[in-house]
């Protein structure tokens, strides 16, 4: 892989800050139901942790939009990592990403401890990659670590904006990552398929554009995909869909008939009367709806 990771920085001694995709669900209770995220991130905090570093670790949780909410702290996942971790290892929390505490704690955050800082939306300034804001969170360590690869196509604060002021690595998660796309693109083996989702389709014009260049079968799922049937003539009712983008829709479609990709969309959708548990659903063809 061509960029640097956490093997090629000294990090003895040092504050080490990783920005890591803690965006785990979680229940009613605040319970996560799915820890993998924490897990994933374990071999680059273990590996930082054995090589002397103090390890200030932040994330995002949820879309949270008005400022701090019990329901998207990032407690929950601090609890987890602490018994992920050991008894061995100190894993503490600050209840702020910039303020007092967070500077404090960071400052006296000893080699092999863990503090994790609090949800960094709560701070519009991260998704606004504001440069102050990035500036104040390179100010608590002396080196980056990305491992956060579900997060590494936002440009926020966190993911982008903090790499310009401190010497700025991969973790070991974003590196197998990426060494897997990176040959999945490079060197595919043949048929090529490619399976996308998400909400967006705005969000993923670059990447579809892309991929229609190298795969042989593009698989559309998610929300996005409403937007395709719709621009393709299809009723979607009240989904999510994105008006304005009706039209760069159609034309990946047509551009996927150029390129001789098969471009694959839902045959089969659930259609609700509510969104609801207790709704009434059916499920029929995408195009009879
Ligand atoms: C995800 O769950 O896809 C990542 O954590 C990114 O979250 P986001 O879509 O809210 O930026």
């Amino acid at each position: 892989m061509n960029k640097l990771s956490v093997r090629d920085v000294d990090v003895t001694g040092r504050k080490v800050l990783v920005r890591v995709d803690f965006n785990v669900p979680l229940d009613e209770n605040l319970r996560i139901t799915d820890d993998t995220r924490i897990r994933a991130s374990l071999p680059t905090i273990q590996y930082l942790l054995e090589n002397g570093a103090a390890v200030i670790l932040m994330s995002h949780l949820g879309r949270p939009k008005k400022g701090p909410e019990a329901k998207y702290s990032l407690k929950p996942t601090v609890a987890r990592l602490q018994e992920l971790l050991g008894d061995g290892v100190t894993v503490k929390f600050a209840n702020d990403t910039i303020g007092y505490e967070a500077r404090d704690m960071a400052q006296s955050l000893q080699p092999g401890e863990v503090l994790v800082l609090e949800n960094l939306r709560f701070q519009p300034e991260e998704e606004a990659n504001d440069v102050e804001f990035a500036q104040t969170l390179a100010s608590l360590a002396d080196v980056y670590v990305n491992d956060a690869f579900g997060s590494a196509h936002r440009a926020h604060a966190s993911t982008a904006g903090v790499a310009h002021h401190l010497p700025a690595v991969s973790g070991f998660l974003m590196e197998r990552e990426i060494g897997i796309m990176g040959k999945a693109l490079e060197e595919p083996e043949r048929p090529f398929v490619a399976i996308l989702g998400g909400a967006k389709v705005s969000d993923k014009i670059g990447v579809v554009t892309n991929l229609l260049n190298k795969v042989d079968t593009l698989i559309i799922g998610g929300a996005m995909a409403n937007t395709f049937l719709k621009a393709l003539g299809h009723e979607v009712g009240a989904s999510l869909v994105e008006p304005d983008r009706l039209k760069d829709a159609e034309e990946l479609a047509g551009l996927a008939g150029l390129r001789d990709v098969k471009l694959m969309l839902p045959h089969d959708v659930v259609i609700a009367d509510a969104v609801s548990e207790t709704a009434n659903v059916r499920v029929v063809k995408a195009h009879e709806v």
